[in-house]
């Protein structure tokens, strides 16, 4: 490789010439582009090449599977001309140059044969649509047509034509945009941003779950208050997620004002990204507040209050859940939990904190209940140190008490010792509301900590209770 502006592993070296002498066999002007290129002159990790040719790019994949030891297999995608190889923990991608756009009323694309120069000019940004030749008269020379390598040396997302162009032809594109920029902390470009305010309308042609994806990589940055600001800024959130855009701003009364629970929510998840890489619980913070413009109310002398908005949250979730797109699983029904549970911590270390209110809280949160101290913690904004630190103080002795607790009563999923078979065969009746009030008189009586969490002692309050019914 002459060039030394990127860096490539000896493995990578192996790939890109083995792929070289296959093009030339062929034929066939070959490139490495994209992100690939991209990484390596950045520095960063990715596992991905992918190869343009002029030419059959089903072809190529085909000639280089056959030089590789053990023979590769190759993934052909007839409906997108492309070709992928899976070689060690490296995946090849072969797609031939084409050209490809989009009418305006269909999300399928128009795709004919084009030279090196119609791909790279049909790429999303300058950074992505820097090249590197494998062909014998120029091997590893970088071809950079719109100054990528500047734009990474400045840090700025910019496209390589007239935004409109590019957003018309991909609109998930302006998601991407402001995805890039919060991953590699870099600038758009102000006239990319004013294409992305511009043609924010179009992203209703792009399908839920490509949304949801970049979304999600936004999500998974270190600081993604930084890609929903942006995607605040430019007006996308409110077409593809409002619920969370009716959390901004901050109604003042009687000269009291609220906070603005958009950049609290922001807040909450950095603070939370600094402490986990979780996914759905990063979801948790997004939606732990979601309820608050809908339980919004100014009460005079006492302020504003948003009572029961934990509760309306979880109510609100799957009808959200569905509306994104995202699974209606086992991950909605934990964020439901997180968002309900997401005050109670908090209201314990308010009062004195007893040990049936630790119970009932480890009963309830079971598994998750880390996960939900981390949601509390990261839910602590104010500016006050001091209170921050007494907070966080209080949680210290919170965890250190259920600790105690736990190892005294193991209440952590927990089932109650008597079950409503045991409690139907012992009357000989069969399933009844007796049968239900018997099994939550037992449960409740353990987290209250009347009985001890043993069979013996709720088997006899269970034939106590059944005596009283009458059974
Ligand atoms: N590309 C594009 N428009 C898109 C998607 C991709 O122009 N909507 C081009 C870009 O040149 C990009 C390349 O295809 O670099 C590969 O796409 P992809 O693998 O999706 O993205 P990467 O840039 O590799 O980044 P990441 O893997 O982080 O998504």
């Amino acid at each position: 490789m002459q060039s030394l502006i990127f860096k490539l592993s000896p493995k990578e070296n192996k790939i890109l010439e083995l792929v070289a002498n296959c093009a030339e066999r062929l034929g066939m002007e070959t490139y490495a582009v994209g992100g690939f290129v991209r990484d390596r002159i950045i520095g960063r990790h990715s596992k991905d090449i992918d190869f343009v040719c002029l030419g059959d790019g089903i072809i190529l994949a085909n000639e280089l599977a056959s030089q590789l030891r053990p023979i590769a297999k190759v993934n052909v995608f007839e409906r997108f001309g492309t070709a992928m190889i899976k070689h060690q923990d490296l995946e090849l991608e072969f797609v031939g140059a084409r050209k490809e756009s989009y009418s305006s009323d269909s999300r399928n694309p128009i795709v004919s044969p084009g030279t090196l120069w119609d791909d790279q000019l049909r790429r999303d940004f300058t950074i992505n649509a820097i090249s590197i030749s494998l062909n014998k008269s120029n091997f590893g020379e970088l071809i950079d047509p719109f100054n990528g390598l500047n734009d990474i040396a400045h840090k700025i997302i910019r496209t390589p034509v007239p935004p409109e162009d590019t957003f018309s032809d991909d609109p998930l594109r302006m998601m991407r945009a402001i995805r890039f920029a919060n991953q590699l902390e870099y600038n758009i470009d102000p006239k990319t941003l004013e294409g992305i305010k511009a043609f924010k309308h179009r992203i209703k042609i792009i399908s839920k779950e490509r949304i949801i994806a970049e979304l999600e990589k936004i999500m998974l940055c270190k600081k993604p208050s930084i890609g929903f600001g942006l995607l605040y800024e430019t007006g996308l959130l409110e077409l593809i997620f409002p619920e969370m855009v009716l959390l901004a701003g901050a109604e003042v009364q009687d000269g009291k004002g609220h906070k603005d629970n958009f950049y609290h929510t922001l807040q909450v998840l950095d603070n939370l990204c600094e402490k986990t890489d979780k996914l759905w619980l990063r979801w948790a913070a997004v939606f732990h507040d979601i309820a608050k413009p809908q339980t919004k109310k100014y009460i005079a002398g006492q302020g504003w209050t948003f009572h029961g908005h934990e509760a309306l949250g979880a109510v609100m979730l799957p009808r959200i859940f569905k509306n994104l797109r995202l699974p209606l699983d086992h991950k909605l029904k934990y964020v439901q939990k997180l968002v309900r549970l997401h005050l109670r911590p908090i209201a314990l270390t308010q009062e004195e904190i007893t040990d049936s209110a630790l119970r009932r809280l480890l009963f309830e949160a079971g598994d998750d209940l880390e996960d939900l101290l981390l949601l509390c913690e990261a839910d602590i904004t104010s500016k006050n140190e001091q209170k921050v630190k007494r907070f966080l103080n209080n949680y210290k002795i919170v965890r250190e008490k259920l600790v105690e607790l736990e190892e005294k009563d193991r209440i952590r999923n927990w089932q109650p010792p008597i079950t409503g078979e045991m409690i139907m065969e012992t009357f000989g009746i069969k399933p009844c509301k007796e049968v239900g009030e018997i099994k939550n008189y037992i449960r409740e009586s353990i987290l209250e900590g009347i009985i001890p969490n043993e069979y013996e002692a709720a088997h006899s309050l269970m034939l106590e209770k059944g005596k009283e019914l009458g059974l």
